[in-house]
């Protein structure tokens, strides 16, 4: 797997197909390969490139971060690569880093796509619960993380009868460093109310939403579509918070809409 030297560390990536770059962010507490059908269908004509965030995946860091730090190394990491003007796609935590890169450095992007995301920050319940998770994983470590987050990422109806994403999905949490996810609760416990600034971006803006989506649920997608001028929003049938893995179709065939339209 390739890797690159961005701002004091080792990130890792994926990289297929030829064209208009795609970059793609996860979610939280996940890595790269929840991108696989997007990397073997969309490459046949765009080049899709897949980062294992700071902390994350291969990209082994010990070192604490932000939101909005996360989004500097992106920034970098198009630069490195001379990505410059690419389509960045991210779901959920990634979400958040894209709305932060496109609110801090919007010429390096030609559009964006947000996927299961939102751009509310959290309110005291939920910053309660991000400190009841960190407790748990400096005690425990991450699999407990894994089992309380999972029934939420996956709807249950479209899991069913692909229980190889529940496999799937478990491995990649299971495997996240418990030094990751602690630093990775508190950057999402501590993020900026993005809500109000989303009506200065101006990119071409998909917003995907799986129907089912019990983190980052319709409503919220609905929020930023009404915040960001121009922007289209579909819902995903039949998926819960990780719509790209469970409908990687109907997912797929709205990037490739996007991205032949800009
Ligand atoms: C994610 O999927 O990245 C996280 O669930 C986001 C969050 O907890 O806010």
């Amino acid at each position: 797997m390739p890797e690159i030297e961005i701002r004091g560390t080792t990130l890792h990536y994926q990289e297929r197909g030829r064209g208009t770059a795609l970059l793609l962010l996860h979610g939280f507490p996940l890595d790269l390969r929840m991108w696989r059908q997007q990397l073997d269908d969309l490459s046949s004509n765009h080049r899709v490139i897949a980062m294992d965030l700071r902390g994350f995946g291969r990209s082994r860091s010990t070192e604490s971060f932000t939101i909005d730090s996360l989004a500097d190394d992106v920034a970098a990491f198009i630069e490195q690569l001379s990505l410059r003007a690419c389509v960045v796609g991210g779901l959920s935590m990634g979400g958040y880093v894209l709305q932060s890169l496109a609110l801090r450095r919007p010429e390096l992007l030609r559009g964006m796509i947000l996927i299961d995301t939102r751009a509310e920050g959290d309110d005291a319940t939920g910053k309660a619960n991000r400190q009841k998770m960190i407790d748990l994983v400096r005690l425990q470590g991450p699999k407990p993380i894994a089992d309380q987050m999972l029934p939420k990422l996956l709807a249950e109806g479209a899991a069913e009868p692909r229980p190889q994403l529940v496999t799937e999905v478990r491995a990649m949490a299971e495997a996240c460093p418990a030094r990751t996810i602690e630093h990775a609760l508190i950057a999402l416990r501590d993020r900026a109310d993005r809500i109000a600034d989303l009506p200065s971006i101006s990119l071409p803006t998909l917003i995907l939403v799986g129907e089912l989506d019990a983190i980052t649920p319709p409503a919220q997608a609905q929020n930023m579509h009404r915040a960001i001028n121009g922007s289209k929003l579909i819902v995903i049938p039949n998926a819960g918070h990780m719509a790209p893995l469970e409908q990687p179709e109907p997912v797929n065939a709205a990037i490739r809409e996007l991205i032949q339209k800009i």
